[in-house]
């Protein structure tokens, strides 16, 4: 009997709606022969208001005792005042990424059977994006000076080490050496040179390991264009932390929506629980309402479950939802749709 020991962070608006579900199904497929424990941690935006924290060493700490972390979304809607906008995402969800050291943040990107695409002639849409996921601008290694006179200046500082880069090119060079063998490196080197050199030259280091993968490059402009016109171009993405940010989200537009895009943010090295969570924020428009689509948590559990080693599990709560999404009909409430793939795994 194999045992996992989960961390369950719902969060805020639809966060705690989707990872109900999620729960749902992972206990579905667990069944008999996966002995499940989940320990839920109330943390995002309304506990800061609540409590005052936003992530205490403590509760880091409790948290890397765990096998996994199965997390919703955080942070608050626009016009909410009393949060300072960032501080949620900030000392919350990238602290425990950094934290964490989740250096591969992974977002599958495929167009299932009969799911309707914006696109006019999407093709087979099956790639993968590896989104660097502890450096870049989000490290906060900015400032401002003057503020708040004519004369302010405000920096964001894109933080790119030969390490951290490596790292996660040598990841994705994986990944596509096990899939359709192509890597698209995305960035932007007409104009970071700094940074987009490192990367660029990375790729080419790394690339000698792996004879058996093509690969190729694009400025990020173009690839949005690409990712429009003729997204079946794709296997695997690799680029830093602010553009993967940009492309998954566009990635997940077209590829069935927002509603359908999971991730995990991996530390490969297994030396701290990684954590998986749907791309899309709190919603807050759709809050409370159960008509939040909670397939991409759903499917984040399945990529919880491959990551540690559970792949069989993890496939069955894909085909049930391959089933489920290429089968849907109606708009169904948020848990009418995690009872029917719970039912389909058990
Ligand atoms: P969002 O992803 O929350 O919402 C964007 C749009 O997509 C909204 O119209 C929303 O209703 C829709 N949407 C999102 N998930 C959906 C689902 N499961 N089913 C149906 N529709 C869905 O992005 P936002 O509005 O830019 O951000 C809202 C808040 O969430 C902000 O505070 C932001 O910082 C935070 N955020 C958090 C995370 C995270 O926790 N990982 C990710 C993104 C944004
Ligand atoms: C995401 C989110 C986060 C990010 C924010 C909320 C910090 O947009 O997970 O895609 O930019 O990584
Ligand atoms: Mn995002």
């Amino acid at each position: 009997l194999r045992s996992i020991d989960l961390a369950v962070i719902p969060g805020d608006g639809i966060g705690p709606e989707v990872t109900a579900e999620a729960v749902k199904v992972l206990r579905a497929v667990a069944g008999d022969d996966v002995r499940l424990t989940l320990t839920e941690y109330t943390l995002g935006a309304q506990h800061w208001l609540e409590t005052g924290e936003t992530l205490s060493d403590e509760t880091l700490g409790k948290l890397r005792g765990h096998d996994a972390i199965l997390f919703g979304a955080v942070g608050a809607a626009p016009g909410d005042t009393r949060i300072p906008s960032g501080l949620i995402e900030r000392e919350f969800l990238l602290k425990l990424r950094f934290s964490l050291d989740h250096f591969v943040n992974l977002r599958p990107s495929r167009l299932y059977p009969g799911v309707p695409s914006p696109l006019a002639a999407p093709g087979v849409i099956d790639f993968i994006v590896v989104r660097e996921g502890t450096e870049g601008p989000y490290t906060g290694n900015g400032g401002t000076l003057r503020g708040g006179t004519p004369h302010e200046v405000a920096t964001e500082v894109s933080l790119n080490t030969a390490f951290g880069v490596e790292r996660a090119v040598r990841d994705a060079f994986t990944r596509a050496s096990a899939r359709r063998r192509k890597l698209t490196l995305v960035h932007k080197h007409n104009v970071l040179v700094y940074a987009g050199h490192l990367w660029k030259r990375t790729v080419e280091a790394v690339a000698a390991e792996f004879p058996d993968v093509s690969h190729d490059y694009l400025h990020v402009d173009a690839a949005m264009i690409f990712l429009v016109t003729d997204p079946s171009r794709f296997d695997v993405i690799v680029t830093d932390n602010l553009f993967g940010d940009i492309v998954t989200d566009l990635a997940a537009a077209v590829s069935g929506g927002i509603g359908l895009a999971a991730s995990a943010n991996l530390n490969m090295e297994r030396t701290a629980p990684s954590m998986f969570e749907p791309v899309h924020g709190s919603a807050p428009d759709i809050a409370g309402r159960q008509i939040a689509d909670p397939t991409a948590a759903i499917l984040s559990a399945a990529l919880l479950l491959r990551h540690l080693g559970l792949d069989e599990h993890a496939a069955r709560i894909e085909q049930a939802v391959e089933e489920d999404i290429s089968s849907r009909t109606t708009d169904r409430r948020t848990a009418a749709v995690g009872d029917a793939i719970a039912a389909a795994v058990s």
